[in-house]
């Protein structure tokens, strides 16, 4: 579906070696999820599988910060291979754009064979190594601007999302501009940069494109391969990976966020790779920062009914049976620990469980005092527009499930007093 540009060709060629992927199996004995207990409340966050206490940030780094790490990609989003061992950057483009305040650079990244990401970068012209927000889009890079300047996607576009016949087309340009508010990013000196998820793994049951196609596969896929999240998030990661050696760029200070199903992935990226400064999702609900049991909103049966392609196999059989799962989402925020972590809700979103999230965040919260960093005292779910917390913080707003410029407000302001 996908057609190789002739200088896609030739570049592939240097990624061609088969990812390895884990055998998560190996390394640790687990059980298999029909044979987990149930668990009263929610899984204890700093007790070790032995049964000890973790007091510590030591006894945190070192021994259960790994553990959870492990049973959060055994039983939810599956393990991700090493990174390749080159990854060729073509700079397709780059211009000042018309309105001289920004540069404007559009890299390929090609991360496998035959698969790479086409990142668009905005930095502020003036600033010096800008701070940077990257993020996931939904219908490619060109849907986020009117910028004509902007390549369409080549990958595969479905046709719910303004696809036609799978491919982009100029009809999309712009239709998620309102989501992406890089003016205001801009005036504030950060830089954004984004990527079409379907660059590296179609949104789609069917696994013929992508990181996860067979023929980038070097082991059959088993009940702990990894799901599209996971997928994803490891392009985060090779996004991230230029970024770092991008001379506009502070590499210290990208902030990973996301919307929805590209929020859930910034979770997971923010948690498996120690070099995002910090992490913001939006609304990112059943899977992402919602916890699992009690079962409201969006529930893991329909998820993995519906969507199971974005998790393992284990995954699967929790449905309808989330409190035998041995973790819950409070988890995976607690890996992105002592680094900054902003959960943003809205309050008539409840398909995404504004409590939920509210509560996952409540409860990963202890990790982030190990660190004896920020605190998360609250009375209780708070008023919309109120932001609770520090490390880590959430937030609800009025409204529906969506971006609006007033949350790009809320994620620069937090970012520039906490991601430093
Ligand atoms: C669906 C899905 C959610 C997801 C959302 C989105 O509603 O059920 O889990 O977050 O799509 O990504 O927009």
């Amino acid at each position: 579906m996908r057609s190789l540009s002739l200088a896609g060709l030739a570049l592939a060629a240097a990624c061609s070696a088969p990812l390895e992927l884990p055998k998560l199996d190996e390394v640790t004995p687990y059980a298999h999820p029909m044979d987990l207990p149930a668990v009263e409340g929610l899984p204890e966050l700093l007790t070790l599988s032995t049964g000890e206490t973790v007091r510590t940030q030591r006894d945190w780094q070192s021994a259960r910060r790994p553990e959870i790490a492990r049973t959060v990609e055994h039983y939810v989003y599956g393990a991700a291979p090493e990174p390749p061992a080159e990854v060729r950057a073509v700079r397709m483009e780059e211009c000042m754009t018309e309105d001289g305040k920004a540069w404007r650079e559009q890299v390929r990244l090609h991360v496998a064979d035959g698969v790479w990401i086409d990142l668009l970068i905005y930095s502020p012209v003036g600033v010096k190594s800008a701070p940077c927000f990257l993020g996931l889009n939904f219908n490619g890079n060109h849907a986020t601007t009117h910028d004509s300047k902007v390549m369409l996607t080549e990958s595969w576009m479905a046709d719910s999302r303004g696809g036609r016949d799978g491919a982009a087309n100029d009809e999309q340009r712009g239709m998620k501009a309102e989501r992406w508010d890089y003016e205001q990013a801009l005036a504030k000196g950060w830089a954004v940069a984004t990527f079409y998820h379907g660059d590296i793994d179609p949104d789609t049951w069917v696994t013929e494109d992508g990181i996860r196609a067979p023929r980038s596969k070097s082991v059959t896929p088993g009940e702990h391969s990894w799901g599209t999240i996971r997928a994803w998030a490891w392009g985060l990661s090779r996004a991230l990976d230029h970024l770092i050696e991008n001379p506009r760029i502070d590499g210290d200070r990208v902030v990973v966020h996301g919307h929805s199903r590209n929020g859930k992935t910034a979770l997971v990226a923010g948690a498996y790779d120690e070099r995002f400064a910090g992490v913001i999702s939006n609304h990112s609900g059943c899977g992402g920062a919602a916890l699992s049991r009690p079962a409201r909103g969006e529930t893991v049966e329909r998820i993995v009914t519906v969507i199971g392609y974005w998790f393992t196999e284990a995954f699967w059989s929790f449905a309808d049976r989330e409190e035998h799962l041995p973790l819950d989402q409070h988890f995976l925020l607690a890996l992105i620990a002592p680094r900054p972590l902003l959960v943003c809700s809205a309050i008539e979103d409840d398909w995404a469980d504004p409590l939920g999230e509210y509560e996952a965040t409540r409860a990963a919260a202890p990790a982030w005092e190990l660190f004896g960093v920020g605190g998360f005292e609250t009375t209780g779910f708070p008023e919309t527009g109120e932001l609770v917390g520090s490390m880590p913080a959430y937030h609800v707003r009025d409204g529906g499930h969506s971006v609006l410029p007033e949350d790009w407000t809320l994620w620069i302001d937090w970012a520039d007093r906490l991601v430093r």
